[in-house]
């Protein structure tokens, strides 16, 4: 495990972009796993403008997002697919067609599960993997559990994240309770994985993540097996490192 020590958050979010943008200089068709939150946001801004300064070329560039809303269509502003539009494809010349986030709205989730699965397979797998942290220790929204579920699958959210993720919505009773999400073994079979955290609300789950058992109960913790893990994490998030 490698850990880049950011200073604040906007270092974070540039210094992850730099890891990004290189895997993409490295491997132009290569496949990014994303993923969507306040810790990304200053990752994308910064991904955009090396875009804009011809530093990087996304144009063959696949991708597959990590988790999705049950319930909110596309274009819902609280939406997965529309986060990822509005704060990184629509400004930068990846392929609409080669973007890919899991269907909240599929009449069959089980199958929309299924399908996604099987697209990641066909795609080769994932280069590198982007990955926030939840306050509980959820990657994706894989929340604390007995076990590790393995395979994209359907999650009911944990009151504590419906709680944390209320800030992006009107009323708290407006968060969707389910969601689909890659499993720990989607992400992990990343080559490799990019984990980034910032503030100091983060610092203790950080410390458990990285530090403490590995066990279903903290869900990241599975990363501290993952032979290629880079954590990029700013002062305040690694203070009890
Ligand atoms: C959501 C997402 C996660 C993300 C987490 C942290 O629950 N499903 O993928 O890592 O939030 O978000 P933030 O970066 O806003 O703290």
């Amino acid at each position: 495990m490698k850990i880049i020590y950011a200073k604040d958050y906007y270092d974070m979010g540039r210094k992850a972009a730099n890891i990004i943008s290189a895997q993409v200089i490295l491997k132009r068709d290569c496949v990014l796993g994303l993923a969507t939150g306040s810790t990304v946001e200053s990752i994308y801004k910064n991904l955009i403008i090396q875009y804009q300064k011809g530093d990087v070329d996304f144009s063959g560039v696949r991708s597959v997002n990590l988790d999705e809303y049950v319930g909110l269509p596309e274009d819902h502003d609280q939406s997965y697919r529309y986060f990822m539009e509005t704060n990184l494809f629509c400004h930068i010349n990846i392929r609409k067609e080669n973007t890919n986030v899991p269907d909240g709205m599929a009449a069959d989730v089980e199958a929309e599960c299924m399908r996604y699965e099987d697209l990641i397979k066909e795609l080769g797998g994932t280069d590198l993997q982007l990955l926030g942290l939840g306050h509980n220790g959820h990657v994706g929204f894989n929340e604390p559990d007995d076990k590790f579920p393995l395979l994209t699958h359907c999650v009911q959210l944990k009151e504590s994240t419906i709680k944390a993720n209320a800030r992006f919505f009107e009323r708290e009773d407006q968060v969707p309770g389910e969601a689909i999400t890659m499993g720990i073994k989607s992400i992990m079979q990343a080559k490799q994985i990019l984990l980034c955290v910032s503030g100091e609300a983060k610092a203790e789950i950080l410390k458990k993540v990285l530090t403490g058992p590995v066990t279903p109960a903290v869900p990241g913790s599975i990363l501290q097996i993952h032979p290629n893990l880079t954590v990029v994490a700013d002062e305040e998030a690694s203070s009890l490192l």
